[in-house]
Parts: structure tokens; sequence; C-alpha cells
């Protein structure tokens, strides 16, 4: 099929990449003009497994074409619109980019083609979309909400869960399931609210599921229990299912804090106070706090104590550090008096313009621990799992404190070498 695909962000980028690869001819709007540049270059502009190659290939093959605004008259099939829709100060989602690439494609349009909605935009959008734009167009609209992980995104366009798809008439979204020919996932095919509901509740039902285990997690604590035993054992009814159980310091990233904020603004703007999902939220922004506290009484006080901190990307294999857990711990540390050094393997560019000027950034995990009273692992990251850590603790200062915020260090391990270990609803060693 013949595509065009405005915004070239990071779902943008990954599904013209697919698309391409999948053997459709798609031309990617992005009205950024250095990105744009660097993209007809063949070099990609987010940090994403295999993007690179796959951009290159798609490239030569002369099925993909950037340009930086919708050709006009349009002639394609399909136009799919993957701008962002990040939070306004009040918590509901902006959709300033999504009106203003409807604008462009009601005016640029002038044969049918099918509008696919693939940026993720609160129930009742798409509605109002084709009253406000699309009445009396030729343009069709689908709701076809994406579910791609950073770092997986090109695995998960190819092996999705499900695919699903919105549209006001079955046969526009038959033509639809043919533009995922290839793909071999349950298709839901329904109306295009329900369709943008799903998107919703699906990141609502994660988070709540996160918030959920850290809850049990400082249960386990105040009631002494082990959250790994607890976890497992509760993961292990198919019901409930093992994923998504990782107690720990909670969710960031570009997705899941805005969807939750998007959809509790969204409820409660028809009418309707999700408060499952409001407690969610808060439980997710206490557990950054509580981690502090707990810290500050393990240390005797935060003045003047040294401390490293291990990861600053909101989860490992990304430089990503949009509301990371990292930038809030790190700004509360800050305020207390702790003199703080830290070190992400690359999320340290990113990080820097966000952080106080008085936070120190070492070159790696060695240099950031020496001297320190205290580390704390905020994200998972390999190397840091596998660090020599009996070098780490000869080159620590007293208390030797570990704070394992996502409970995946070797704990005997580190308790055997000296340290004072605690993580997220596990037992002080
Ligand atoms: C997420 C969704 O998974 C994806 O379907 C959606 O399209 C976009 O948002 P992503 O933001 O890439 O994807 O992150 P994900 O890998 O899902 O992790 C999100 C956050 O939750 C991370 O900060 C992670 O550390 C945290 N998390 C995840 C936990 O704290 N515990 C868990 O058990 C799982």
């Amino acid at each position: 099929m013949n595509i065009a695909v405005i915004g070239a962000g990071y779902v943008g980028l990954v599904a013209a990449s697919c698309l391409v690869n999948s053997g459709h001819q798609v031309t990617c709007v992005e009205i950024d003009e250095a990105k744009l540049r660097l993209l007809n270059q063949g070099t990609s502009t987010i940090e994403e497994k295999g993007i690179d190659q796959l951009l290159k290939q798609c490239l030569s093959s002369g099925r993909l074409s950037f340009v930086s605004a919708l050709p006009k008259p349009l002639q394609v099939d399909i136009v799919m619109i993957t701008v962002g829709t990040p939070s306004l100060p009040s918590g509901a989602a902006d959709l300033s980019y999504i009106y203003n690439a409807a604008e462009q494609l009601r005016d640029a349009a002038r044969h049918p083609s099918i509008l696919v909605m693939k940026s993720t935009v609160p129930p009742g959008t798409g509605v109002k979309l084709v009253q406000r734009y699309f009445k009396n167009s030729p343009i069709s609209y689908v709701a076809n909400p994406e579910f791609l992980r950073e770092g997986e995104a090109i695995e998960d366009w190819y092996h999705p869960s499900r695919i699903v798809i919105g549209a006001e008439d079955n046969k526009i979204g038959e033509r639809i399931r043919q533009l995922y020919f290839d793909i071999d996932a349950p298709v839901i095919i329904t109306d295009i609210t329900s369709a943008e509901t799903i998107k919703y509740a699906a990141n609502a039902f994660l988070v709540t599921k996160i918030s959920f285990i850290n809850e049990i997690a400082n249960l386990c604590e105040a009631a002494d229990a082990n959250i790994d035993d607890v976890a497992r054992g509760v993961g292990l009814d198919p019901r409930i299912g093992p994923d998504f159980l990782r107690a720990g310091l909670g969710y960031g990233g570009s997705c899941f804090p805005k969807d939750a904020r998007a959809l509790d603004f969204s409820a409660l703007n028809k009418g309707y106070d999700f408060r499952l999902l409001k407690a969610t939220i808060e439980v997710n922004t206490k557990q950054r706090i509580l981690a502090v506290h707990k810290l500050k009484q393990l240390l005797g006080g935060l003045a003047g104590k040294e401390i490293a901190l291990l990861g600053l990307a909101f989860k490992p294999d990304t430089d990503d550090v949009r509301e990371a857990p990292s930038l809030d711990i790190a700004y509360l540390l800050d305020e207390g008096g702790a003199k703080l050094r830290v070190y992400d393997p690359a999320a340290m560019e990113n990080a820097r313009p966000l952080l106080p000027p008085s936070i120190a950034f070492a070159p790696d995990i060695y240099s950031a621990t020496a001297g320190a009273n205290a580390v704390v692992l905020i994200t998972e990251w390999r190397e840091f799992i596998d660090a020599d850590w009996q070098a780490i603790k000869k080159q620590m200062k007293e208390p030797y404190i570990i704070f394992d915020g996502r409970n995946a260090l070797p704990q005997d391990k580190l308790i055997a070498l000296g340290f004072k270990y605690m993580g997220v609803g596990r037992r002080l060693g």
C-alpha cells in the first residue's frame, strides 16, 4: 500500500521503517529540519535496537522517503498520524499536534484514503476529530493504537500481543487489517472510542499492577515478609500472571505517567472519578519519596553524606530519562544536603540539564562509588549487576549502605561482602 506517516518521532519512525520492510511504500513527514536532514542521510533520530540498520535498508530500497510537509494533493491509501500527545499542566493530553496534523490532512486530501490514528488520544477524540475535520471529506477514520515498548519496539511491531482496530465501518476496519498481512496476532475490530479506551485501559492496568506490587512490598517490610517470594507466589496464579510484579522505585518513561494522568483527567472531565487510578499515580510518586526517607533513616541524616546514584534512565537499555524516578530522587537527596555522584551508561547527557548543578557526573560505576557512604541502584543496567562489588566495597566509606531500588542485585553476596543491604520489600541485611 501507499502510506503517509505524519511525525517521525519514536512511533512514526518505527512504524514507517517496519511498513517499508513489509513491502509498503512510505512517505514520512517531519517538520523539524535538523531531524529531516539526519533521516535523509540514514541516521536514526531515536535510540532503538535495530533501527539504524533497518532505516538504511529502507532508504536503499527506494520505498521510504522523508519530506517536510504532506504532499498536496495527497494520493495515498493510508495516512498514519504518529505525533506526540504530551501532558498539559492539568494532566490532560495536549492534542495540539494532533489537531495540526488533522488540519494538514484535511487541506491536502482530495482522494479517498484512511486516517489511521496511532497516537494515544483520550476516549472520544476520534469521533470529535471526524466531526471537526472530516465530515464531508474523502477521509475515513480508524483508531489503531500501538503498544510498543522502548528498546523492543521493532520486535513488538512484528510480534504484537494483539492488533486493535476501531472503525465506524467494518469494511474500513478490514482494509486496515490487510495493512498487517504479515503479522500473526489476534485482531480486535471494534468502534473508534472502544479502541482508544483499550490503549488507556491496558496502560492503566499495567501501572496499577506496578503500584499494587509496590504497596505489597511496603507491607512486606512492615510485616517482615519477603516480596520476592510473595510476588512469585502471587504471579503463579494464571489469573494474575508473573509480569509487571517487580517491586521497586515505580514506573517512569514517556508513556505510563502521562497516559495515567490523561485517563484520570479525561474520566473526570466526563463526570467519572477514577479513584483506583488516582491512588495508583499517588503510590508511584510516594514510592520515590519513601526511598529517600528510608535512606535518610539508615544514614542517620543526609547532610554531608556522599551518595552514588547508579542509573538515570527510566529503565535499562535506553537513554530516556523522561519522568524517571532518578530525577525526583536526585533532587530530594540534593535538597537534603547529600553530596551526589551519578553514573548511567547511556542517559547522562539527557539527564544533565534536568538535574541540580551541584550534582557530579562520574565516568563509570567505580568513580561514582569511590568514597561513598551509600550507593543507590535506580536503574537495573546489566553492568551494575555484574560489577565488581568487592572492589566497590573496598573504596566506599562507612556505613557501606547499598539501596537496591530495583531488587536486582545479589543480596546474599552483598551482605557477605559486608554491605548493609536494603531493597524494596526485602528484609534488611
Ligand atoms: C510502556 C508499555 O509497556 C507499552 O505497551 C506502551 O506502549 C508504552 O509504555 P515502556 O515505556 O517502553 O512501554 O516501558 P516498560 O518496559 O513497559 O516499563 C515501564 C516502567 O515500568 C519502567 O520504568 C519500569 O522500570 C517499570 N516497571 C515495569 C516496574 O517498576 N515494575 C515492573 O514489574 C515492570
